[in-house]
């Protein structure tokens, strides 16, 4: 128990020091969130009591400071020097050639480089005075930086008090603040949300965070540091290796790169460059090379510098991930569902390790954020395997005659009107319309390129998986003007495919077969084939198994669709609209004419009978006022949707305990027809299509779903199935299958090359299964493999 107060606070700074530096140091959490919030509101509150106790080192003061109006000038006694770049192999062979002959060692002498990835972000120098942080400033020319010690105080991985002893009575610890890639993420995500700008890469962001003279503003900003060099030295000495040197900042406090390593010679370092490359995609921060440094410090000394950069240490460049290009035009692409994507043209650019011609420019309101136009000069960025994006339009090479991109009014590839697709919002207030993002050729099956790409999505493995009917075929049958629709495959006959480039008797016949045998198909199946926009595999299956027929998805309104589990209103909406629109029907009449069997998988037997309760009906139609409580005690109260609906301000008052805005809500409701007919068509749908709408789809049994209510993730490449085929297993079992791994995640299955997905699913913790565990787990839970 403490004695004084004084003797409190001490114990709870020394633990939350203690906490910090597990959480953010070591990312070795030892106690949970909500206790180290306790531990903190303790200290403030003692702090807010006694005043005159409160220490610059208290880690209550990482925010606190007041907003700046502007950043001092910080000269570095000793400069803070920048690095060569080696490019390529040969470079490195010359930079170890200098440092021998420098030191008039052999030829062939190996030497000891310490290896760190070149992290990218801010240098940055934090000055230690016995033990206490007492200035952070940013590199600035080499010479002058600025004084940035409020925001680096926010930082939770710097100490501000050295843990330990023994360290030197001056001490200038260097090295780099960076955002950690989800950090960053969140932030953009978070700025998209609010309508702010994003930033273009984390180091830009980082940048920015440490800039701002409010540092409040830099305390909710993700960064971190990492240490890889000293300055000052003063009354004190460090080990006398570069590798020693860091562990001992780590000891004091430091976070250190932990794929730091010491190696031999020039072969050790080539190997090391080639190992971190081929992680740099699954780290979770951002390099662009590594840095090698001579280990041994006294050899360092001898070698000094040249100019602004040492000569013992170098930076081995990555391919770059961001170049600039100029773009030539943009186009327009027209998709399966008429989506109309702006696609910029650019002159070839060598980046992130492939020569980039195209970006997509996502939508016209991506075009209108970046201010994008023809003949701009662009940031382009391919980082890991993502497709390349047009992160940032370089406004002062905008050439005169630069021009705007408008969307075109017809369709570039039938002719046909584009129009903006429109967005239902629903809220409590009434249905509202909105203008999307998206724009949509009205073509339909008339547009060739909808048609084609219908077509390929048709006979895709995953829908009706047409043997050999591919891309290729696809284009030529579209192009003949043999097939007008999906059903006018069923119609070709052998001798329309021979004339076909690539085509003998034999592979007609085939095709001809393979078209033919596919004419009897799950009703889960058929759906997907049908390309509905927003349509997953996923969402075609939970329609199959939860309507059971063809018949009950082509009439359900939006709202009987949005009982069905994952599937929100804008979903529900597309759907409706798919099977209303009057050229759609046709196709899908002529289809199902030509189709043999459809097998409608949903068995809507005993569990049809639990018909949506009153109450959840009332709880789901847009009543101001009326949440699950207050439709809970109307459906007591009335009995029936009739009662409800037919209602005056008499019979609600009535109601036990129900909210007077409950009251007023549910009457102007009930004066809106609209509003009536909506929720009368849909208890009758409802109750004519005894739907279930509770649980998992009603063909399953949580007895034979081990499963049930699991997320699970696959990735890399599996050597014994296919993906889908694992999908579908897990599938089997209950599991839902995402596409990428989130703290719902129950466990992640990764085979060779699993990438950033596996790197998540370690970080969180979250359980990881390789190849082998898998097999053995879809055994016991008897599947049966062949
Ligand atoms: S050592 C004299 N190590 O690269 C040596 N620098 O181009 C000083 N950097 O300004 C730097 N990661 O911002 C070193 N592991 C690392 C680094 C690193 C990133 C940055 C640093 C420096 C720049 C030099």
């Amino acid at each position: 128990m403490p004695v004084t107060i004084h003797d409190e606070i001490n114990q709870l700074r020394e633990q939350l020091n203690l906490h910090n530096y597990r959480y953010y140091v070591q990312d070795e959490p030892s106690i949970p969130d909500a206790e180290y919030d306790r531990l903190m509101q303790r200290l403030k509150q003692l702090e807010s009591q006694h005043p005159e106790l409160v220490t610059a080192d208290s880690p209550t003061q990482r925010v606190g400071a007041r907003p700046l109006t502007a950043f001092t000038q910080v000269t570095h006694e000793m400069p803070m020097l920048s690095l060569d770049n080696a490019f390529a192999e040969a470079d490195m062979e010359d930079f170890n050639r200098r440092i021998l002959s420098r030191l008039d060692y052999p030829v062939g002498t190996q030497i000891e480089f310490a290896c760190e990835p070149k992290l990218d972000g801010i240098a940055v120098s934090l000055l230690y005075e016995d033990g206490l942080f007492v200035r952070g400033a940013t590199r600035g020319d080499g010479t002058t930086g600025e004084d940035i010690t409020q925001n680096i105080r926010t930082i939770p991985s710097v100490p501000l008090r050295l843990r330990g002893e023994g360290f030197p009575r001056r001490l200038e610890v260097r090295g780099e603040v960076y955002m950690p890639r989800e950090g960053f993420e969140a932030l953009n995500e978070q700025a998209r949300l609010q309508g702010q700008k994003t930033f273009v890469n984390p180091r830009n962001a980082a940048a920015g965070s440490l800039r701002q003279l409010d540092s409040r503003i830099t305390a909710a900003r993700p960064l971190q540091m990492c240490s890889y060099s000293v300055g000052i030295v003063e009354g004190g000495t460090l080990p006398g290796q570069q590798d020693q040197m860091l562990k001992q900042l780590a000891q004091w406090g430091f976070r250190l790169n932990p794929l730091l390593e010491v190696v031999s010679g020039v072969a050790g370092c080539l190997d090391y460059y080639q190992r971190i490359l081929a992680q740099r995609d699954q780290l979770g921060y951002e390099i662009d090379g590594v840095v090698f440094k001579v280990n041994d410090l006294a050899l360092q000394q001898k070698l000094g510098f040249v100019s602004r950069a040492p000569r013992w240490a170098i930076a081995h460049k990555f391919p770059a991930q961001e170049e600039l290009t100029q773009v030539r035009a943009v186009e327009f692409q027209v998709g399966r569902t008429g989506a109309v994507t702006p696609v910029a043209r650019l002159e070839p650019v060598f980046v992130g390790g492939v020569t980039v011609s195209n970006a997509t420019l996502h939508n016209m309101d991506e075009i209108a954020r970046l201010d994008l136009r023809v003949g701009d000069t662009v940031v382009i960025r391919r980082a890991g395997d993502v497709i390349p994006q047009v992160v940032q339009v370089v406004p002062e090479r905008r050439p005169e005659d630069a021009r705007r991109v408008e969307i075109p009014e017809n369709c570039p590839v039938c002719g046909s009107h584009v129009e903006r697709v429109q967005r239902v919002l629903r809220s409590k207030s009434g249905a509202r319309v909105e203008e999307g993002a998206a724009y949509r050729c009205v073509g339909r099956l008339s547009c060739k390129a909808q048609r084609q790409q219908a077509l390929i999505h048709f006979a895709s493995r995953k829908a009706m998986d047409i043997d050999g009917l591919g891309e290729k075929i696809v284009q030529q049958l579209v192009e003949a003007d043999l097939v007008q629709s999906p059903a006018d495959l069923y119609r070709l006959v052998p001798a329309q495919l021979e004339p076909l480039e690539g085509f003998a008797k034999l592979s007609a016949s085939n095709l001809y077969e393979a078209i033919q045998s596919r004419k009897t198909v799950e009703l889960a199946r058929l759906i997907y084939a049908l390309g509905i926009p927003d349509v997953g595999e996923e969402t075609a299956r939970t329609l199959a198994l939860s309507l059971g027929s063809m018949a009950r998805i082509r009439e359900a309104l939006p709202d009987t669709l949005t009982w069905l589990p994952d599937i929100g209103l804008e979903v529900a909406t597309e759907i409706h609209n798919f099977f209303h629109d009057e050229s759609n029907k046709e196709a899908l009449d002529d289809l199902l004419d030509m189709l043999e069997k459809v097998e409608e998988t949903g068995e809507l037997s005993s569990k049809q009978a639990s018909i949506a309760s009153l109450a959840q009906l009332l709880e789901r139609v847009n009543i101001k006022g009326v949440a699950k409580v207050g439709a809970e005690r109307l459906a007591e109260h009335f009995g029936s949707l009739e009662a409800v609906l037919t209602a005056d301000a008499d019979a609600l008052a009535a109601v036990p305990k129900l909210s007077a805005k409950a009251v007023k809500g549910l009457l102007s409701c009930i004066a809106d027809v609209a509003w009536v007919e909506r929720v009368q068509s849909l208890e009758q749908q409802l109750r004519t299509f005894g739907m279930h709408w509770e649980s998992a789809p009603a063909h399953t049994s949580a007895d034979n779903e081990p499963l049930a209510d699991q997320t699970w993730v696959l990735t890399g490449t599996l050597e014994s199935m296919g993906r889908n085929e694992a999908k579908a297993y897990l599938q089997q079992l209950g599991a839902k299958v995402a596409g990428s791994v989130s703290a719902k995640t129950s466990c992640v299955v990764a085979g060779p090359g699993a990438g950033s997905k596996l790197a998540q699913a370690n970080k969180h913790g979250i359980q990881v299964m390789n190849e082998a565990d898998f097999l053995d787990y879809l055994k016991q839970q008897g599947i049966d493999l062949a």
